[in-house]
């Protein structure tokens, strides 16, 4: 750092290029990068060489926090423009998210530790190669859970689903409503983004939530508080739903009147088991309601091949991960093979163009697109796609968002009894 250029009679500080890339590590080349995306735009010295004074500074260690906690540049770049300098904001973002990491590595630590005594107690590390394989198996599920789940549980994606709940609400949720009393699970809730909807919707009912993920609960209980809504009146459990029905308890058999799935079965290895996991947990005569996306449904002007291959490789990631993103097409035969009933599927298409706002912002820049940008990396490093093809894709989705774009999804919404 040195005190440098004199600019209208005030000393400032500034700092050259080789001194910002050694503080940040990132290279001349990124920075220069980052110039041209609008990122963070240098000043120039009396002989032409960039400079960068405490603004810039200010907003490069801005858009380093934002980097961390997951956000890609365009996103970064428009939050940028968005947000007042002050750095105490991003700061307190940072720490928070550093906070959260630490607690869910620490719960990844414990796990580990914990099948690691197991394992030392009933002296399974001595055991052959294929007992020792299936202990690496469970080991494995519990790091995926907790580090690989394909959506990510940072606070980015928590603002996506929050940001494709509220866009689609009407949609998804126009015809969803439970009668007070009933009995209501909902299976896979996350951080609350479907359960607030259906709080609001079905006063009087009574919700239990579940979610494999405890911080996922936890975060689903401070956003339903958050909207004005008694937590008390709502249980939340952590449990996997290939546990389901267990012996005894609140989460046994034939305990409640509704079942309510939204983009849970798109995940799992066995959404036809879960079905009928799911089917034990109600009550004769009881209705499911099944909401899931199918990527394959997409389609948007202009079209675009690199687009499309971006959207190919996530369809393929997830498929590579175990779970189904075309999984909206196959709602009928995967509710009557596992035995339910009166099955009627709706499909719910997402028409967008310049005329709905709401829905360009909330739905192809915040939905579609940042969902299909959050995979760059391990669509990347997978090999599904090169970086730069992929980047042209995102970009092209981002270019339907202008006056003359269209862009076209569709959810299906099925409805079955026991
Ligand atoms: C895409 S999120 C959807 C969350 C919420 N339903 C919504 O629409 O916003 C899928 C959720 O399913 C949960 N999940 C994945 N596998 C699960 C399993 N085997 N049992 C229970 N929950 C699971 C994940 O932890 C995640 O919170």
């Amino acid at each position: 750092m040195r005190v440098a250029v004199d600019q209208r009679r005030t000393r400032v500080f500034s700092w050259s290029v080789g001194e910002l890339s050694r503080a940040s590590g990132l290279s001349a080349r990124v920075l220069r990068h980052w110039e041209d995306l609008g990122l963070l735009t240098a000043d120039r010295s009396p002989h032409g060489h960039r400079r960068y004074g405490p603004e810039q500074v200010t907003r490069l260690y801005r858009a380093l926090a934002l980097r961390r906690m997951g956000l890609g540049l365009r996103q970064i770049a428009a939050l940028l423009e968005e947000q007042d300098p002050d750095p105490v904001t991003t700061l307190r973002a940072h720490v928070a998210e550093l906070q959260e990491d630490l607690r869910r590595r620490g719960e990844l630590h414990d796990r580990l530790a914990g099948v690691l005594a197991s394992l030392q107690d009933t002296g399974l590390t001595d055991g052959g190669e294929d007992q020792q394989a299936q202990v690496l198996m469970k080991v494995i599920e519990t790091m995926t859970m907790f580090e690989q789940y394909v959506h990510g549980y940072q606070s980015e994606e928590n603002r996506r689903l929050h940001d494709q709940a509220e866009t689609l609400v009407e949609l998804l949720h126009g015809d969803t409503g439970y009668p007070p009393g009933t009995t209501v699970l909902e299976v896979g809730c996350g951080v609350g983004a479907q359960t607030i909807t259906l709080a609001q919707r079905s006063p009087g009912a009574v919700l239990t939530c579940l979610d494999v993920s405890s911080d996922s609960l936890t975060e689903a209980r401070r956003r339903m508080s958050a909207a004005g809504l008694d937590t008390a009146a709502v249980a939340f459990r952590q449990t996997d739903v290939f546990d389901l029905p267990h012996d005894q308890g609140p989460l046994s058999a034939s305990r409640f009147d509704h079942v309510f799935v939204c983009f849970l079965l798109e995940h799992l290895p066995r959404p036809g088991e879960a079905l009928t996991r799911l089917r034990a947990m109600l009550n004769p005569g009881g209705t499911i309601t099944v909401i899931e996306g199918d990527h394959g449904s997409t389609y948007f002007h202009p079209d675009s091949e690199p687009a499309r291959d971006a959207i190919a490789a996530q369809v393929s990631l997830q498929h590579h991960a175990g779970g189904d993103a075309l999984i909206g097409r196959r709602l009928y035969p995967l509710l009557t093979g596992a035995g339910y009933g009166q099955v009627s599927v709706s499909p719910r298409q997402v028409y967008v163009d310049a005329t709905r706002p709401d829905l360009v912002d909330g739905f192809i820049r915040k939905t579609f697109t940042a969902m299909i940008e959050g995979v760059r990396q391990p669509a990347i490093a997978a090999g599904l796609i090169d970086a730069e093809r992929f980047d042209h894709g995102i970009r092209d989705l981002h270019r339907t968002t202008e006056p003359d774009g269209v862009f076209c999804y569709t959810f299906f919404k099925a409805q079955a009894t026991t």
